[in-house]
């Protein structure tokens, strides 16, 4: 019997291949440059699956193109590029790839938390331009970390991996959710559940941990950049459009903070140009979660979903499995 046909926009990696090549007849996208809208749509047109990245939308557009597509399986844990609600009314399955990048991206984000805290970039620069003439008293001071406060925003998995990861440096955890976690997990990460408010205003070091939804979107605004301390600085390893980065940029200009380390933007691949320039900013490519170990389990974790969908079994992480009745 023919194998279902299948569209994977990347290569990726042996481990997922292996998986996907003993159940389908996979087409892989493999030239470095992304694959485009247009090839994408010609593309899906006769599959019945899609392994897609974040960068790829799948919309009713696509949905339309792609008459015999069963699932769509994007290979992150953000699912912001995918209509679900969509897919549910066309009977396709939708999943992504939870829980397998936690740690990896919470170390990223203490990655650029301690990196613009201490201006590391700026010292490596300096040693690379062969103008630093020694040590001196008051050369690139920054700010503490050990024993300031942290503020999460946003306590699932990744935020609480942040929070674990400041016990060792001594500091006051705040954060704030939708939902209060249990206590036992507060008293673990010694955390303490804030409001929003008291988070902007008493943080030393805020690290953005939110999906983005329509009431995160520019929940790092004006107004709550004026709330934060000007010795404060902003992690944001989450969605671009949770910051606004005009209003950072401004933030920035006016030292109303002290700095942000940006791991994702607004109109990405696109920076907001006046972040470009400025030393107080850390701008890093979207890779919290980029470790070999990491982006293969997403990949392999996206694979299986798409065999298990195929075997007649519900697909382990899909985000419409009870909307579309699958056993
Ligand atoms: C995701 O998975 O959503 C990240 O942004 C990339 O790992």
């Amino acid at each position: 019997m023919a194998k279902p046909k299948i569209l994977a926009t990347r290569p990726l990696f042996p481990a997922a291949r292996a998986i996907l090549d003993a159940h389908f007849d996979v087409e892989y996208w493999t030239v470095p440059e992304r694959i485009s809208r247009a090839e994408l749509l010609k593309r899906v047109a006769d599959k019945e699956a899609l392994v897609c990245l974040l960068t790829e939308k799948v919309d009713q557009q696509l949905l339309d193109a792609a008459p015999r597509l069963r699932i769509a399986a994007t290979v992150s844990v953000g699912f912001d590029n995918i209509d679900v609600p969509a897919c549910t009314r066309r009977g396709v399955a939708a999943t992504h790839t939870p829980g397998v990048l936690d740690e990896t991206t919470a170390d990223f984000a203490w990655t650029l938390l301690m990196a613009i805290g201490r201006r590391l970039l700026e010292g490596d620069a300096w040693m690379r331009s062969g103008t630093w003439p020694g040590w001196d008293l008051d050369q690139l001071l920054g700010g503490d970390v050990w024993g300031k406060t942290l503020g999460i925003l946003g306590f699932g998995r990744i935020g609480r991996g942040v929070a674990r990861r400041a016990l060792g440096f001594r500091m006051r955890v705040l954060y704030s959710d939708a939902v209060r976690a249990p206590s036992e997990d507060e008293r673990d990460l010694h955390a303490e559940f804030v409001d929003r408010d008291r988070l902007f205003r008493e943080s030393d070091f805020i690290s953005i941990h939110v999906p983005l939804l329509p009431d995160t979107r520019h929940l790092i605004s004006k107004e709550n950049l004026e709330k934060m301390k000007p010795t404060a600085y902003l992690i944001n390893t989450s969605r671009g459009p949770v910051v606004d980065e005009a209003a950072l940029v401004d933030a920035l200009e006016n030292r109303k903070i002290a700095g942000a380390a940006l791991d994702v933007y607004e109109n990405e691949p696109k920076v907001h140009p006046g972040l470009i320039p400025r030393k107080d900013v850390i701008l890093a490519p979207h890779m919290a979660s980029a470790s070999v170990d990491t982006r293969t389990r997403m990949a392999v974790m996206a694979a299986n979903n798409v065999v298990a969908m195929f075997d007649g079994r519900r697909p382990p992480n899909a985000l419409n499995a009870d909307a579309l009745e699958l056993k």
